[in-house]
């Protein structure tokens, strides 16, 4: 297990009782999740904020800071030698929680007498283990669990503001990512199967000794936003979206996604909408800095969208109103990007909201808009990703043209021509820093031609 230093953690901590001032706040690690049996288990994720703070990356552990009395205590059993006889010899739970700067460790027994109920802050659970174990400990109904609103706050200024280690290790994330990239360029040919393409993205991504930062999107059904089936014959012609990532062995998360032509080489009709998608994207990242809400740079990006969709004559009318009525949606219908850290949509376990919008900036209902998950203004320190796209999704474009939405704007005859398209989108992975912006990792085949000359190496 590898951990950040001793004085990292403290640091981490002594930031957030600061922040809170008094009370006790209660961070529950995850457990074992059983897949069909008990012992059969999924492979274990440690929970996001437990790992900030705590660092230790084993089940069934929680952790109980107390404000008012100066304590910190890791609640965890030691292993046994039954335990040993399975897993082999393990570091003791103690100088775990040494290590992270924490002198005292407890049995799980000891928890329920050491809190206060009336002082206890707590994150909300999204487990429903969690759920449960909390209602039990606090001896009410888990429809009842009130997470502190204060605590999550806390929580997310700081996670959200990444420091130089955390950079240091996203950009190793991104660099794995980057490589199971090469690989599935490298690898696709007409005729072969999608998953074919996936066994190549996971064989590099394991040979890092890295896992999933979530399941690899990788298909020619791109216009299937989050399409996680593996099992169409590719075909010459046809397009393959690949949204895959890596979590490295801290647990950061890289999230790109590059578009790829199946024989090797984009149609003239697939390159318009590339180019599109690929000046959406650069244009976005040049314009990042602090103080830009994030908000106006998806904004930004749709016009882009609807200015290069009007020339090649897919919509038609003033860029302006189809923003303002959200006609962009129609083509792109999520966000322009989230925060990335320790999660792959970073905290969303927090509150989608609390993470990615201001107190008091509202989120429109707007297809497509609805969906940004960030809006906020950028600050120094935050990652976030670039990922706009373009796609052809015909049961929603037949959908608005029978509802008789957008008519004025949208040429539906032309678009009858892109049903069997697909869809692109094209994501990196970007740090906000005091002067601007920095793309993390090397850099990844990204231009038409940069992706076709690694195909063709
Ligand atoms: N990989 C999912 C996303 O791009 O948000
Ligand atoms: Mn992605
Ligand atoms: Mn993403």
């Amino acid at each position: 297990m590898k951990l950040f230093s001793t004085e990292t953690y403290k640091n981490r901590r002594n930031q957030l009782k600061k922040t809170l001032g008094n009370g006790q706040i209660l961070f529950l690690g995850n457990n074992e999740a059983p897949m069909n049996y008990t012992d059969n288990t999924y492979r274990f994720r440690q929970d996001s904020s437990f790992l900030y703070f705590f660092g230790i990356n084993l089940p069934g552990l929680s952790a109980l800071i107390d404000i008012d009395k100066d304590e910190e205590t890791i609640f965890g059993h030691e292993y046994t030698i039954e335990d040993i006889i399975w897993i082999g010899s393990q570091k003791t739970l103690r100088s775990l929680a040494e290590a992270v700067g924490i002198n005292s460790t407890k049995s799980p027994s000891e928890l329920k007498n050491a809190i206060n109920v009336n002082a206890l802050k707590y994150l909300p659970p999204y487990r429903f283990e969690n759920k449960l174990f909390l209602a039990e400990l606090l001896n009410i109904s888990p429809s009842s669990l009130n997470p502190s609103i204060d605590l999550i706050k806390a929580v997310i200024a700081q996670r959200e503001l990444k420091s130089e280690e955390e950079i240091e290790q996203m950009t190793i994330a991104v660099n794995i990512t980057r490589e199971m990239h090469i690989s599935a360029m490298k690898a696709v040919k007409p005729n072969m199967m999608e998953y074919e393409v996936v066994a190549k993205i996971m064989e590099t991504m394991h040979s890092h000794h890295a896992e999933l930062s979530y399941p690899v999107i990788f298909s020619v059904n791109g216009q299937t936003l989050h399409n996680h089936y593996h099992g169409n014959k590719m075909l010459a012609g046809q397009i393959a979206i690949n949204d895959s990532g890596c979590e490295n062995d801290m647990m950061y998360a890289g999230d790109i996604t590059r578009t790829i032509p199946v024989s090797g080489k984009f149609t003239s009709k697939q390159k318009e909408i590339y180019d599109t998608v690929l000046e959406m994207e650069v244009d976005s990242i040049s314009s990042l800095k602090a103080g830009l809400a994030y908000r106006d740079v998806h904004i930004s990006a749709n016009r882009i969208l609807l200015n290069n969709l009007k020339s090649i004559g897919l919509v038609n009318g003033d860029i302006e109103e189809m923003l303002n009525q959200g006609v962009g949606g129609l083509f792109m219908p999520h966000g322009l990007g989230h925060q990335i850290g320790l999660d792959v949509h970073d905290m969303e376990d927090l509150g989608e909201n609390y993470v990615g919008y201001a107190e008091g900036q509202e989120r429109s209902t707007k297809l497509g808009l609805k969906s940004l998950r960030m809006a906020k203004k950028l600050e120094a320190g935050h990652v976030i990703t670039v990922e706009p796209g373009c796609y052809f999704i015909p049961e929603l474009i037949q959908k608005y043209k029978s509802e008789g939405i957008f008519t004025e704007f949208v040429n539906y005859s032309k678009l009858e021509e892109y049903y069997d398209f697909g869809g692109i989108r094209i994501e990196d992975n970007v740090l906000i820093t005091e002067n601007g912006y920095q793309i993390l990792g090397e850099s990844i085949p990204k231009t038409a031609e940069e992706v076709e000359e690694v195909m063709n190496l």
